[in-house]
């Protein structure tokens, strides 16, 4: 950092070994004014004024204990960047310090420039918060986000297609923010999808409880580059599905709505009662069929219980994906059987799961496909703004899971 350049976030050290902690400190160099502590949870107490803060915890508690502390940490202060000195950079500890929140794993002993490259590392990662816009002019309510569920009765339908490209395709519409919130909390792959490795999940939304609020939900959102995209992925853990209930999403999805233009949810393939509480309270419900008899018979269900739930009709998109003639089934028909007409029709094309497969959407990857096309005039019908240009090429080169 330049001389005389005021550092946007405070540095603080934790090890119970004052020696490693000295030696650490000063590895960040004199002027740092890094603040040291023993043990974690006195870590808890230190709030920097107006800035954020990086941690780097020390090779003591690089251990179950050490890193069950260092997740109570980073989920209490998901705004901070932490980075663990382990001594053993096992494929399991790797896993375990990144399920703790950890940002960037280093093997101690630490040469200086490679925990300042670190530290620069995790900073970045800090910026890309977004901040709260102004809640508009005094006495003026926000205008709350429209909430757009896709929703289907059959898995490999297409819902996390649609999802994913509905949401990047609106976030490039839009200079507000809009939000992609993974609700198949169970086997969520929005993340994977985006090919985003994110350090918060909606794990941390739920655990957080009494002290959920806007700044708080929007520091646990990573966001998606090349869109603008901004992400809440689903837990990492399918067990944590049970301990989320329909109240707790629909909560979080209000304070989204507080911030953003559009919250679009991808859902499992169930109707369980998260699904049936968010369905409740969207805008817009998306259902996806696929086109094969199955699918279009579990589509009818899906259709009659929405029905007798009270959902009204007006609310109620259907998106025909796969909709092509080699399948051997009329697009009229279908909409006779199920009693709606189609709102949308996306054709099969190998380039989905190649950009899936990718982890780049593709209305991203290959914008002038008829299936991108098809995206966008759905897009188009929540907001007709043309999208802006992706602002960074596809990237290559990452690790094939961007979750794990
Ligand atoms: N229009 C399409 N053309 C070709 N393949 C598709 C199309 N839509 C979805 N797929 C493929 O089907 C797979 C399942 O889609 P996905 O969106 O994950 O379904 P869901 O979320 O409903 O389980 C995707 O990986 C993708 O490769
Ligand atoms: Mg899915």
């Amino acid at each position: 950092m330049p001389a005389g350049e005021v550092r946007s976030f405070a540095l603080a050290v934790v090890d119970p070994d004052p020696k490693l902690r000295t030696r650490l400190a000063l590895q960040l160099g004199e002027e740092a004014d890094v603040v040291t502590y023993s043990e974690v949870a006195a870590l808890a107490e230190y709030q920097p004024p107006g800035r954020q803060l990086v941690v780097i915890f020390g090779p003591g508690l690089a251990d179950a204990p050490g890193l069950s502390d260092i997740e109570r940490f980073t989920r209490a202060r998901p705004d901070a960047g932490a980075i663990l000195v382990a001594a053993e950079l096992s494929t399991g500890l790797l896993q375990q310090a990144l399920r703790s929140g950890v940002r960037d794993v280093l093997g101690a002993p630490t040469e200086a420039y490679s925990l300042h490259e670190s530290v620069e590392r995790v900073s970045r990662t800090l910026t890309t918060v977004p901040t709260l816009p102004s809640a508009g002019l005094a006495g003026e309510a926000p205008e709350l986000g429209r909430v757009i569920t896709v929703s289907s009765t059959k898995g490999g339908s297409g819902k996390s297609v649609v999802a994913t490209n509905l949401a990047t395709s609106l976030a490039q519409r839009t200079s507000r923010p809009v939000v992609l919130v993974d609700a198949d909390l169970q086997f969520g792959d929005v993340a994977v999808m985006m090919r985003l490795a994110a350090p918060h999940t909606l794990v941390d939304a739920v655990s957080a409880q009494g002290r959920l609020d806007a700044q708080f939900l929007q520091s646990l959102l990573c966001r998606h580059e090349p869109s603008g995209l901004l992400i809440l992925p689903a837990p990492l853990e399918p067990s944590f599905a049970e301990r989320v209930s329909g109240a707790d999403m629909v909560r979080i999805v209000e304070i989204l709505q507080s911030f953003c233009a559009y919250v679009v949810i991808d859902t499992p393939a169930q109707f369980n009662d998260v699904v049936l509480a968010l369905i409740e309270h969207s805008d817009d419900i998306l259902m996806v069929a696929g086109m094969d008899i199955p699918n279009i018979k579990n589509t009818k269900l899906g259709l009659q219980t929405l029905r007798m739930l009270g959902v009204p009709e007006e609310k109620l998109l259907l998106l025909l994906n796969r909709a092509d003639s080699k399948v051997q089934l009329d697009v009229a028909e279908v909409e006779r059987t199920l009693g709606i007409k189609a709102g949308c029709l996306v054709p099969n094309d190998i380039v989905v799961p190649q950009t899936v497969n990718k982890g780049v959407p593709v209305v991203l990857d290959a914008p002038r496909s008829d299936v991108a096309r098809a995206l966008e005039r759905l897009a188009g019908k929540f907001c007709d703004a043309p999208a802006a240009p992706s602002s960074v090429p596809a990237r290559k080169g990452r690790s094939l899971f961007g979750r794990t």
